[in-house]
């Protein structure tokens, strides 16, 4: 939509991956994660909203038809948490569904016939961001439901970043640009290199249906969740950054190790995702397991994303021409995870482990044309 909210893929956490229901999912941990984003310097690297996922409401709504915060979980309500977020400088999300209930099978209020009372509620408690899913929803035409929350979300003139969570079932990067600032491209991401990699797949293909302001959304981040190794987390935000997806952190902060944090806080990384020009990557060749992805970045460079699917070390070269970069005398490779620079005459190339991604940032350098020809350094 039209209206300056996400204009780069929204940043954040939201708590589904790491507890789903269970009773860990509470006051303590929003405002734990809230902490952490400050005392990590997560914050500062552009991690803003904080965003509940299903579970925080009563099973029932009150006499009123007003949703009630589960005071087990939420004793002070949710004004509260949002006032504490909002302290921090950061901004509170919420989850309902476009249907009759929510997706957990304890089955908590959802907002069909519900839009406007609902949309207002979430307002006058602060609420930043709504997550709007797609259980239980009567068989009613999905791009009316979700415009009809839109519309609500409209009419309490508060600024809230609308996620369309339908699981791409109704195409709605051809529908929703208008609708939501990001959009649900698959079924539930799980904290597994098979469900990564689909997810991968199915969301590479949509790139020229993202740009500032919508957002195709491959799902939240399981960085940190134990299902992978660092190699295969590396791989997935590399991946998740260069196709412009939002970065909601999927793990509790408050048992991450230093090589989550190391994953997550890798600015120059987050900076790919976070490019203004808007673009999501594109596959530029994929044989034998060996990915090159690359995303046109606003200064003119390219991020290229060198990922090995397989199982066995590879060597995954490109070019500077095959990526869209210019002829030029040479280029500069920025390596995004080693932190260091090299300079090619035109090969993009490195040995990459097994599952994993050499992510770097290639620039055209015209400062060497009165150099002597460039030797081919690779990355390696
Ligand atoms: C659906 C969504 C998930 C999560 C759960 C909550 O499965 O796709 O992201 O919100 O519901 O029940």
């Amino acid at each position: 939509p039209d209206d300056g909210l996400a204009l780069t893929p929204p940043m954040g956490f939201n708590n589904w991956n790491s507890t789903h229901c269970r009773a860990d999912f509470d006051e303590a941990m929003v405002e734990g994660i809230a902490d952490l984003f400050v005392e990590k310097g997560l914050k500062d690297a552009g991690y803003r909203y904080v965003n509940l996922d299903d579970c925080w409401a009563l099973p029932s709504r009150d006499a009123d038809g007003g949703l009630v915060p589960d005071p087990a979980r939420f004793p002070h309500g949710i004004k509260a948490v949002a006032d504490y977020v909002h302290a921090k400088g950061l901004k509170l999300g919420i989850y309902t569904s476009a249907g009759t209930r929510t997706c957990d099978s304890a089955g908590f209020p959802g907002a069909l016939g519900h839009e406007y009372g609902d949309a207002r509620q979430f307002a006058d408690w602060g609420v930043d961001y709504l997550k709007y899913d797609n259980c239980n929803n009567s068989g009613v035409d999905a791009r009316t439901r979700y415009t009809t929350m839109r519309d609500a979300l409209r009419a309490t003139g508060r600024p809230i970043v609308y996620s369309i969570c339908e699981w791409g079932e109704n195409k709605p990067w051809e529908w929703a640009s208008d609708v939501g600032q990001l959009w649900r491209t698959t079924g539930d991401i799980s904290d597994s290199w098979g469900s990564m990699l689909s997810i991968l797949k199915q969301n590479l293909p949509l790139a020229s249906h993202a740009g500032p302001g919508h957002w195709n959304d491959p799902d939240m981040l399981e960085v940190g969740n134990g299902g992978m190794t660092d190699t295969e987390y590396r791989s997935h935000f590399s991946l998740w950054s260069v196709m412009a997806a939002p970065l909601l952190i999927g793990t509790d902060l408050r048992k991450a190790s230093p090589a989550t944090l190391d994953v997550l806080g890798n600015e120059e990384v987050i900076a790919v995702d976070q490019d203004p020009l808007g673009k999501q990557g594109t596959v530029v060749s994929s044989e034998g397991g060996r990915w090159v992805v690359a995303k046109e970045m606003e200064d003119g460079s390219r991020a290229v994303a060198l990922f090995n699917e397989s199982g066995t070390a590879q060597r995954v070269t490109t070019t500077a021409r095959s990526v869209g970069l210019p002829d030029a005398p040479a280029y500069t490779l920025r390596d995004l995870w080693l932190h260091r620079t090299r300079n090619t005459a035109g090969t993009i190339s490195a040995t990459v482990p097994a599952h994993g991604t050499v992510l770097v940032r290639v620039a055209a350098d015209r400062r060497w044309a009165s150099y002597p020809p460039v030797v081919e350094l690779g990355l390696d």
